[in-house]
C-alpha cells in the first residue's frame, strides 16, 4: 500500500518532469527491430542450432512428450517460465506471421527477413510434431502449478514434463482454430521460399480446422491443468472465425469465406463490439480482417455482412482512438493504452499493430475511418500507432524503454527464470528447484543475462513502474507482446524521415 502511493507521487513529478522533454525524442526502429527478433531466440525450447545468436541459452526440455510416446521437443516458452501453453505459443505465431505478410517488403530491407522467418519456423515446426493424427493436438508440456514451485533455468528443469492432448473425447476448438490460424498464415509467409513446407502446413491448418468445428468444446475444460494460466475465457468462437479467414486468405477457397459470412452472427464476429485484442479474444482481429476483404471487388456481393464485421471493428479502432462517444479505451496519464493492471502492455502493442495494418488499407482506398466522433485519416491513425510505440521505447514518464536491451535505461529485474541465473554456459553446475528461489530469484541486483527484445508487462495506469523480479505483472514479458510489434516497427523503420506529419500531435492534443 504505501509503495503505491510513493510510486504514484514519483509518476506525477516525473510527467511534469520528463514528459515534455520526450516528446521530441526519435527512435532507431531498426535497431529496435533487430532485436525484437532476437527475442525469439532466448525463449527456444528443444535443441539449439549452430547459428543461435543468443548465446546464453543451451538446450532444454530434450525429453518433452517422451512419456507418452510423442516427439514434442521444440517450440517456444510463452513468458518468464518454462511450459510450452500451446494457445499463446500459437497465436504468437499468427501475429508474427501476420506482420511478415503485411510488412515483409520492410523486414527485408531492415535485413531481417530470415531472423523474422526463423522465428516463425520455430513454433510451426513445433505445431507439426505437436498434430499428431488429424483429430489429436497436443497442447501443452509441462503444468503451469509445479513450474512455479521451482525457479530454475530450463536447462535445469526438474519439473513435470507431462505432455497433454486435446482429441475428439475432449475437445479443444479455440487451441485448434488458433493452430489452424498460425498455420495457414505461416503457409502464407513461406509461399514463396518454401512451398513445399507451406503446402505441409496448409495441410496441418485445414485438418484441424476440420477438427475444431467438429468436435466443440473450450480446450480449459479438456486440459484442467491450463486453467489459471491460459484459460480460454472468450470461449472458441472468435478462434473457429479466425481460423476460417485464415485459412481463406491462404487458400482462396469459398468455402472457409462461405464459413464466416454464414457463422458471421452466430460466432458472435458481426454482434461482439470489443476494447481488447489478446491471445485469448481475436474478435476485433476477425473483424478487421473481414473489412479489409472489401477492398476486393469480388467481395462486394457479400457488402451487407461484410459492413456488418467493418461496424465492429470501426468501434474498436475508435475506442482506440478515444472517437467513440461512450465506451473509449482509457489511458494513462502519459497516453499508453491502458486496459489492466496485469500484462497492459499486450494490449497496447496488440492496438498499434491493428490500427498500423488498417490504416494502410484506408491510405489504399482513399478512405476515412468515421466514428461517433468524426473523422480520423489513415495519417492520424498511423500517429497514434506510432505514439504507442514510441511510449514503449522511452517517451514516458519513467523514460523507461520496455523493450529490454533497446535504450539507455530498460528493466533489469525481468521475471524470466533463464535471464536471472547465470548462464548455463558459465555455470555449468545444477540449480535446484528452490535453490534458485534462495539464491537467483531474491536477488537485488540485475538479471545477469539481458533479455533483450523482451517487451515486459509495463507500467501501472498512473504510468508507474516497479522494477522487481516478483512483479511479475509488470515485468515478466511474453512472445506474444512482441510478435504484434515486429511489423509496426518494421514500418516505422521505412517511414522515418520522410514523414513530417508523423508527429506525435495526436498525444499532445488529447
Ligand atoms: C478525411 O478526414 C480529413 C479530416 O481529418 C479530411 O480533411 C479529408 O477530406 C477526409 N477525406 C475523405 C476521403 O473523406
Ligand atoms: C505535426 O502534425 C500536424 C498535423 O497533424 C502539423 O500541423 C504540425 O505542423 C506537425 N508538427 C511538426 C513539428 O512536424
Amino acid at each position: 500500500m504505501k509503495q503505491g502511493i510513493v510510486l504514484q507521487w514519483v509518476s506525477l513529478l516525473s510527467i511534469f518532469a520528463l514528459f515534455p522533454l520526450s516528446q521530441t525524442q526519435s527512435f532507431d526502429y531498426g535497431e529496435a527491430l533487430s532485436k525484437s527478433l532476437l527475442y525469439f531466440e532466448s525463449q527456444r525450447s528443444g535443441r539449439l542450432p549452430h547459428n543461435q545468436r543468443v548465446t546464453w541459452r543451451h538446450h532444454s526440455g530434450l525429453d518433452d512428450g517422451l512419456e507418452q510416446g510423442v516427439d514434442l521437443v521444440g517450440g517456444y516458452y510463452d513468458a518468464g517460465d518454462n511450459v510450452k501453453f500451446g494457445l499463446p505459443m500459437a497465436f504468437t505465431i499468427t501475429m508474427l506471421s501476420w506482420g511478415v505478410i503485411e510488412y515483409g517488403k520492410q523486414i527485408e530491407d531492415a535485413g531481417e527477413y530470415n531472423h523474422a522467418l526463423e522465428a516463425i519456423k520455430w513454433g510451426t515446426d513445433y505445431f507439426i510434431k505437436a498434430h499428431t493424427h488429424p483429430n489429436v493436438l497436443w497442447a501443452e508440456v509441462g503444468d503451469g502449478s509445479t513450474d512455479h514451485y521451482c525457479w530454475q533455468r530450463p536447462e535445469d528443469m526438474t519439473t513435470s514434463r507431462q505432455a497433454y492432448k486435446v482429441d475428439e473425447n475432449h475437445p479443444g476448438s479455440d487451441i485448434a482454430g488458433e493452430t489452424a490460424a498460425a498455420m495457414a498464415a505461416a503457409a502464407i509467409v513461406f509461399r514463396k521460399t518454401n512451398p513445399h513446407y507451406s503446402g505441409l502446413l496448409l495441410h496441418h491448418a485445414q485438418q484441424l480446422f476440420e477438427f475444431g468445428d467438429k468436435y466443440r468444446g473450450k480446450y480449459d475444460e479438456s486440459i484442467e491443468v491450463v486453467k489459471g494460466h491460459y484459460t480460454s475465457w472468450s470461449g472458441y468462437m472468435d478462434e473457429l472465425l479466425w481460423a476460417a479467414l485464415w485459412l481463406y486468405k491462404a487458400t482462396q477457397k469459398e468455402d472457409y469465406l462461405n464459413y464466416a459470412l454464414n457463422n458471421a452472427q452466430s460466432l458472435g464476429g458481426t454482434t461482439w463490439a470489443i476494447k481488447e485484442f489478446s491471445w485469448d479474444v481475436k474478435y476485433a482481429g476477425v473483424q478487421i480482417i473481414a473489412s479489409m476483404l472489401l477492398k476486393e471487388e469480388r467481395h462486394k456481393q457479400h457488402m451487407q455482412i461484410l459492413q456488418q464485421y467493418r461496424s465492429k471493428a470501426e468501434f474498436y479502432m475508435c475506442a482506440c482512438l478515444d472517437r467513440n462517444n461512450v465506451a473509449n479505451v482509457q489511458r494513462t496519464p502519459g497516453g499508453l493504452l491502458y486496459i489492466r493492471q496485469w500484462n497492459n502492455m499486450q494490449y497496447a502493442s496488440n492496438a498499434a499493430f491493428l490500427l498500423t495494418t488498417y490504416s494502410d488499407y484506408l491510405q489504399a482506398t482513399h478512405e476515412n475511418l468515421t466514428c461517433d466522433k468524426g473523422q480520423v485519416s489513415p495519417q492520424e491513425i498511423l500517429s497514434f500507432a506510432k505514439s504507442q510505440v514510441d511510449y514503449i521505447l522511452g517517451s514516458n514518464p519513467m523514460a523507461m524503454s520496455y523493450l529490454v536491451g533497446y535504450g539507455p535505461k530498460y528493466p533489469q529485474r525481468v521475471h524470466h527464470r533463464g535471464a536471472s541465473i547465470d548462464s548455463y554456459k558459465k555455470k555449468k553446475g545444477f540449480i535446484g528447484c528452490t535453490q534458485g528461489y534462495d539464491s537467483w530469484y531474491g536477488r537485488q541486483g540485475p538479471n545477469p543475462n539481458v533479455l533483450v527484445g523482451a517487451l515486459v508487462g509495463g507500467p501501472d495506469g498512473n504510468d508507474g513502474f516497479m522494477d522487481e523480479r516478483w512483479n511479475y505483472m509488470q515485468t515478466e514479458a511474453c512472445t506474444y507482446n512482441t510478435a504484434t510489434l515486429v511489423g509496426v516497427l518494421a514500418k516505422l523503420d521505412r517511414l522515418k524521415g520522410d514523414c513530417m506529419w508523423l508527429n506525435q500531435s495526436l498525444i499532445a492534443s488529447s
